[in-house]
């Protein structure tokens, strides 16, 4: 048996950051779809409405109960509860009683706030219910590929912490071995700029020994958003003008599960040389190994255990340093919370 912290799991930490995390990939909502979920310990609903719109709510409806996920419809910007069809608008106000000539007027139904980027959809998650207190950028990705990359869900990497998930980016020794690269090396200055981390991270060429040069390896560029994302853009010189740019989310559903987001597209230069064929091929061969790596730390992160004082060497990058800056999401507690 792993021993436990105080929090009832692995990690000296509590199991719900704060931050934006992932409960889906936008194309996989039409409008009027309507999904039960469970996120940090909550039953929830998204659904889409007839305008595009994507809303998450708490799942119960407050009249008797019902779960708003299952057999409810979506009726222009509102959704109707199965049970006695009241209606809640996308703030989570109930709008309508039928053959009552009064709405209750506290009833509602509480929301979280959304926002989609990337392909995907992201609620914002505070443990005390506080409002966002940073939006996500809007990234410019009108050059993306269309249908190219891949996108997946696993929940079956157990209950990895995103910290610990997106601490890779900076964990420079693991890629050679895990994730079959060349050496991976810093590749300038880490920006800290609140909930933004920066790391740009070169990796050479297998068993390269030479000098380093702009020219020489791939480039990783990532960035840690806040408790739950991370963003990375990379180049090869085996793409020139073209940029593959993965967005990983960690989302607690409780304290003993994860579920991992992976989003993988790629964003053409103007002046990109490659023909469109080869664009294509390089494409589907990044999207065939990039979804292959996404298993590569599978098996160590449900396993490993959070060590506090790490015995770091000169070839480790700075995990120290990130998980210094990874402090300002973990909620100030003082009732830890059980394991499921
Ligand atoms: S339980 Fe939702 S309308 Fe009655
Ligand atoms: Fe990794």
């Amino acid at each position: 048996m792993p021993v436990l912290s105080s929090f009832g799991t692995r990690y000296p930490f509590h199991p719900f950051p704060t931050g934006w995390f992932a409960v889906g990939f936008a194309d996989d909502l039409a409008p009027g779809d309507v999904r039960p979920l469970k996120y940090f310990d909550s039953d929830l609903v998204l659904f889409r409405t007839q305008g595009g719109t994507a809303v998450v709510i708490d799942a119960h409806c407050p009249h008797l109960g019902a779960h708003l996920g299952y057999d409810s419809k979506v009726v222009g910007e509102t959704i109707i509860c199965p049970f006695h069809a009241w209606r809640f608008d996308t703030g989570g106000r109930c709008v309508g009683v039928p053959f009552a000539k009064v709405v209750p007027p506290r009833a509602r139904v509480r929301t979280w706030p959304v926002a989609e980027r990337g392909g995907m959809i992201f609620i914002w998650h505070d443990l005390d219910g506080a409002p966002p207190q940073w939006e996500l950028p809007v990234w410019d990705e009108r050059r993306k590929r269309p249908g190219a990359g891949f996108r997946k869900m696993h929940d079956d990497f157990g209950a990895a912490h995103p910290q610990d998930v997106f601490e890779n980016g900076v964990d420079f020794a693991h890629f050679p071995g895990v994730h079959s690269t060349g050496k991976a090396i810093s590749d300038g200055a880490i920006i800290t700029d609140g909930p933004r981390f920066y790391s740009p991270v070169r990796i050479l060429p297998m068993d390269y020994e030479g000098p380093v040069s702009p020219e020489i390896g791939s480039t990783v560029e990532s960035e840690v958003w806040g408790g739950g994302l991370s963003r990375v853009e990379s180049r090869t010189p085996h793409a020139p003008g073209v940029m593959t740019i993965y967005y990983v989310s960690v989302t607690p559903v409780y304290a003993g599960l994860s579920h991992y987001y992976v989003h993988q597209l790629f964003l053409i230069d103007d002046d990109c040389t490659m023909s469109d064929e080869a664009i294509d091929r390089f494409t589907s061969l990044a999207a065939e190994h990039g979804e292959k790596e996404q298993w590569s730390d599978g098996n160590i992160w449900p396993h490993k255990k959070n060590v506090a004082e790490p015995m770091l060497s000169s070839a480790d990058g700075p995990i120290l340093k990130y998980r210094e800056w990874y402090k300002q999401f973990h909620p100030r507690v003082e009732q830890p919370i059980a394991a499921e």
